[in-house]
């Protein structure tokens, strides 16, 4: 089991939940973060802190993003570690809740 995060993260980017993970696992790009689902302990801290409401267990996805399973196993393999909060994208109210973000993602 591990947790996900998903679409509405794109363009957002608040980063508040690398903060609370005990085992740095996320991973980040340029406009989205990643939980690597190997590391990942399911320990649930994360679901709360996002501003964005992004984060699910990978069996409580909403429908519609189980493509992100995928999405975060594939690029958590391949972007950088992050573990510090950083300012979230200069957009990211104006983005927060929108839908159809999927092909924002910038890989
Ligand atoms: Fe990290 Fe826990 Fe969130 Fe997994 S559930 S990403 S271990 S804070
Ligand atoms: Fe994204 Fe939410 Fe973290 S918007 S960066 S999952 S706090």
């Amino acid at each position: 089991m591990t947790f996900v995060v998903t679409e509405n993260c794109i363009q957002c980017k608040y980063t508040d939940c690398v903060e609370v993970c005990p085992v740095d696992c996320f991973y980040e790009g340029p406009n989205f973060l990643v939980i690597h689902p190997d590391e990942c302990i399911d320990c649930a801290l994360c679901e709360p802190e996002c501003p964005a409401e992004a984060i699910f267990s990978e069996d409580e996805l909403p429908d519609g993003q189980e493509p992100f399973i995928e999405i975060n196993a594939e690029l958590a393999d391949v972007w950088p570690n992050i573990s510090e909060k950083k300012d979230p994208l200069p957009d990211a109210e104006e983005w927060d809740g929108k839908s159809g973000k999927m092909d924002k993602l910038e890989r």
